[in-house]
């Protein structure tokens, strides 16, 4: 298993696939703001996207992207193929976005996590900054962030 750097036509058929199935509107970045809203003028954020890969195979994938504030980044789109959970590769995955924060020197990181997905991201030092909040398709969320 390896993770690589990736672009967003590559990890795109999998989030349509795996994590938002029936989305058209899936962008290479969110437009949501920390703790609730939306950014609404255009901004043209530095994305990074990886995949962990089994030989060619893609088992898991996640991003991280800047935000106008400059302070924080936003990791987005964690997902590990169901045959490959449980081995670390959400957590490895997790690393790297935040060693990629490290290195721009932000003061923060935060993310939007399903409540399924939250004990990886609380191994990793996030704390959750709001209650579980449903979205319309009843999946549990919550903001979450770490102080780097
Ligand atoms: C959430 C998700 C990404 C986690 O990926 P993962 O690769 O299984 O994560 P990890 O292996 O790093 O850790 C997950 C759990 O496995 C445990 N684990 C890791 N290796 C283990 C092992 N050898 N034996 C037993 N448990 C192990 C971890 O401790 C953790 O356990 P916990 O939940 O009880 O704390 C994956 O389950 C997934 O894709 N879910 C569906 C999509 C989703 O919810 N994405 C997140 C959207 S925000």
């Amino acid at each position: 298993m390896q993770i690589i750097e990736a672009n967003f036509q590559s990890i795109l058929p999998l989030w349509q696939k795996e994590l938002w199935p029936g989305r058209d509107d899936i962008e290479g970045y969110s437009w949501m703001k920390f703790g609730g809203g939306h950014y609404e003028n255009f901004y043209n954020p530095e994305k990074k996207f990886w995949l962990a890969l089994d030989k060619d195979k893609k088992v898991g994938v996640i991003s991280a992207h800047s935000l106008p504030d400059q302070e924080s980044i936003r990791i987005r789109g964690l997902w590990v193929h169901k045959d490959y959970r449980r081995k670390n590769i959400g957590s490895l995955l997790i690393s790297q976005a935040i060693d990629w924060a490290l290195d721009r020197g932000v003061d923060s990181i935060w993310t939007y996590p399903r409540k399924e997905a939250w004990s990886v991201y609380e191994k990793h030092g996030f704390v959750s900054d709001t209650f579980w909040i449903e979205d319309e398709k009843g999946l549990e969320h919550c903001y979450a962030s770490k102080r780097l």
